[in-house]
Formats: structure tokens, sequence, C-alpha cells
């Protein structure tokens, strides 16, 4: 049963601990990502039972693109790969699947299988499950500060009404416009840092640094993670 208090309604999660977790078995890189996919799995079903209403998690990150080229091939290709066979799943599951993150540089072999699945999914009610891909949270904001400015330069007589915007109203140019920010964004492997990821949604979530690998990472230490939630006061800046 699940007796969970104050259900986190976002997880977000930063996955690290995979070229960590293949070392340690001697084994390539790749084999800790290929492990890590197992990890995504676990933790969807998870948050689909925990009653979690979007998990997102941070896969490729723009500076991601400057590791070896044979291990950004092996990735993109390992995500085509889970996006081709987890389709059925999200159907079977209510899951709804959003890729984000700066798309034009993602191939078009990719980019097609994303649209796919976005599409077939996007009436999936249960959980929304959001993957970062090319994705930093400065490029998020600079593209957001210009479809803003974009918008001024368009609409000249609209710009006392744009420019009295405040951070709200700002919300909509990110790529995460109708999400609602992270309650919990849990880093795996032990380091500490947020590594360029939603750094304007984070705002007020609540940080959670586990030492697990993430492709040890599954069910029971996703569950500890909402328990840990559970027993946080979140104040928001304020006194209660
Ligand atoms: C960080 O570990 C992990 C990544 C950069 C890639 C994560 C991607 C996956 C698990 C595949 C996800 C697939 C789908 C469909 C979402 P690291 O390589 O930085 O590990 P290290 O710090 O130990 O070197």
């Amino acid at each position: 049963m699940n007796a969970l208090k104050n259900v986190p309604v976002h997880v977000s999660i930063i996955m690290d601990g995979n070229g960590r977790w293949a070392r340690e078995r001697g084994l390539e890189r790749a084999a800790g990502h290929i492990e890590g996919v197992e990890s995504v799995r676990a933790c969807t079903e998870a948050a689909v039972e925990y009653g979690v209403k979007y998990l997102s998690l941070y896969a490729f990150s723009e500076e991601n693109w400057g590791r070896p080229q044979e291990e950004v091939n092996a990735l993109m290709a390992l995500m085509f790969k889970s996006m081709m066979a987890e389709l059925s799943n999200f159907m079977d599951n209510g899951i709804r699947f959003v890729v984000l993150g700066h798309r034009e540089r993602l191939g078009d072999e990719l980019n097609s299988v994303i649209n796919d699945c976005m599409e077939k999914t996007k009436e999936n009610k249960t959980l929304t499950l959001v993957i970062f891909l090319s994705y930093s949270g400065k490029w998020d904001i600079l593209q957001a500060a210009k479809k803003f400015a974009g918008e001024i330069l368009a609409h000249p007589d609209r710009s006392a009404e744009l420019l009295s915007m405040d951070t709200d109203g700002f919300d909509r140019y990110l790529v995460t416009d109708g999400i609602p920010d992270p309650d919990l964004i849990i880093r795996t492997s032990g380091e500490m840092r947020m590594s360029n990821y939603l750094l304007w949604q984070a705002a007020y979530s609540e940080l959670l640094f586990s030492d697990v690998l993430w492709p040890d990472f599954r069910k029971q230490e996703f569950l500890s993670a909402l328990q840990l939630y559970s027993k946080r006061d979140r104040r928001y800046g304020k006194v209660k």
C-alpha cells in the first residue's frame, strides 16, 4: 500500500555515475549507460506506482557533446533504441513522453522517433516522463530571453505590457512551459552540483544527493528519496 505522505508532483533526476559503475566492473563506459536504462525503467515504474505526476531525467547536457565522439554516438543510439522499444510500454501505462532541449542538435533520425513518441503519447495522463536531451539551464534561459526580445520587436505597441511581466510570466518562454517546477531534484553518485541543469526552475526545489551510482538506483532508492522528501519542511523563503 502507498502510505507515503506529501508525494512530490515533480521529481527530477540528474543521472550520474554510469561511467564509474562500468569502470568498477572492468567494462566500457557504454555498459554503464546500457544498465542505466534499466534504472530509467525502474524509476518510471516506481513514479507511476507512488503517484508522482512528472518524472524528468537529465539524460544529455549541452556540455556532453564534448565527450569522445564514440561515447556520444553510443548514447544517441541508446536513446533511439530505448524510445523505439518503450513506446508500447508508454501507451500501456498512460505515460506521456516529452523530450526537451536543443533539439536542432539531435539527428533527423532521433528527432523523428522523438516526434513519433511525443505525438502518440500526448493524451496520456498517468505520468509525464520528460527527458532533457541536449539541454542546459543557461541555454534555456538564453533562448527564452531571445524569444521574449523577439516578441517585443514584433509587437512594439505591446512593449510596455510585455516589459511589465513578472517571473511567472517568463516561465512560458522556457522549454519547460506547462510543466511544474521540480519539487525534488535527486543527483546520484555522490556528486553535489547542479551541472547547468534546471537553473531557473530549481529556485525552490528540494535537493537530495545520493551516493548510489545511477545504474544501481532502482525502486528502493527511489522510494527512499520520496520518504526523505516527505520529511522536508518547505517554506519558500517565508516563515511558517
Ligand atoms: C552520467 O553518467 C550519465 C549520462 C551522461 C547519460 C545518462 C543516459 C542514460 C542512462 C540513457 C538514458 C536513456 C533514456 C531513454 C532516457 P557519467 O557517464 O557522467 O558517469 P561518470 O560520472 O561515472 O563518468
